[in-house]
């Protein structure tokens, strides 16, 4: 029998909203399926020195393989490739970093986000418009490809940027500065929000309805299931569209799996994105609540088979006690 175990360390760049739960929960419930892998995260709290030092920590204690959501891309790069080139298998998921020197890469495609959603603006204002975008962190690659589609998706239309607020993916940060620009005396007119994900836009939406400036749009990007997630804000008509991004939680877990067994994997992992609107919110809602449900049967299915094998263990230890075995 080989009892060959593998540790994995995930450095993550921020975890306290509900994408990076959603993408932790993915992870813990493919890990079941294999027990031989064991999976520490530790958590940077959106601050790129404190990922450089606990990527340092991981490399220190000893890991099987490294899994990395970048907070920035540029600062992240260089102990990513030093990881890399002293042989750590190194799987990035989500946020990139600057390099090519990874085993592989899961996530959505940003630019085509950004694309589909400038696309869909466009035809929204009936190729006439003013916008206003919320950036996510500047330094992080889904901030930058979002932003250059969303323009590659106006080009030849009479669509325009006319603000662009900082919000760095954070509600309260984007609910922040864009009180401080509506409390400027003359912001510039705009037609609809364009949060690069739906918490800050959301949050848009509340200053808007709070400071009476109303008949504006609102788009955002993640469209997670779930009470306060974009799935949601879309039923009850906060949000007019957001656009599917896939954490990526489970895949990441299955291609460390692989890696880990020497099977060959493939380099770049490109999950797949959809607009959710009205069109399609009914039954985009039926199935994730549906995926939801089924998820914690999942889960406590697996919670009732560790009774039954702790169960199984003691009376095991009891008879062998006994001389019984
Ligand atoms: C969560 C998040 C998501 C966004 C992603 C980009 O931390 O801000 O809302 O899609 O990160 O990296």
């Amino acid at each position: 029998k080989d009892d060959t175990t593998y540790k994995i360390g995930f450095s993550q760049c921020v975890s306290g909203d509900a994408w990076r739960r959603a993408m932790h929960q993915e992870m813990y419930r493919e890990l079941s399926f294999y027990p031989e892998l064991t999976l520490e995260i530790k958590d940077a709290k959106g601050d790129n020195a404190t990922q450089i030092r606990q990527i340092r920590e991981f490399l220190d204690e000893g890991i099987d393989l490294l899994i990395v959501s970048p907070n920035e891309s540029e600062p992240i790069t260089p102990i990513v490739e030093e990881a890399f080139q002293n042989g750590i298998p190194v799987i990035v998921i989500d946020r990139k970093t600057s390099s090519n020197l990874y085993t592989a890469y899961i996530g959505g495609d940003n630019y085509e986000v950004g694309q589909t959603a400038g696309q869909y603006i466009r035809n929204l204002l009936k190729g006439q418009g003013r916008v206003l975008e919320i950036w996510g962190l500047q330094g992080s690659s889904p901030a930058i490809e979002r932003h250059n589609g969303l323009t590659k998706g106006f080009q030849g239309s009479g669509i325009e940027i006319v603000t662009s607020i900082k919000g760095e993916w954070e509600k309260d940060t984007a609910k922040n500065r864009l009180k401080q620009h509506f409390e400027s005396d003359e912001f510039p007119e705009f037609d609809l929000i364009f949060g690069h994900n739906d918490v800050m836009a959301i949050g848009a939406q509340e200053i808007c309805k709070n400071l009476g400036i109303e008949e504006k749009k609102f788009i955002g990007v993640d469209a997670l299931p779930g009470p306060y997630g974009g799935i949601q804000a879309v039923t009850d008509g906060i949000l007019d569209a957001t656009f599917l991004y896939p954490t990526g939680g489970d895949v990441a877990i299955e291609i460390a799996h692989k890696i880990l067994a020497d099977e060959q994997v493939v380099k770049e992992n490109i999950l797949q994105t959809a607009v959710v609107d009205s069109t399609n919110i009914r039954i985009m809602k039926q199935q994730t609540d549906k995926i939801i449900d089924q998820q914690n049967n999942i889960t406590r299915q697996k919670e009732r088979i560790d009774v039954q094998m702790e169960i199984y263990r003691n009376q095991r230890t009891f008879l062998f006690g006994f001389g019984l075995t």
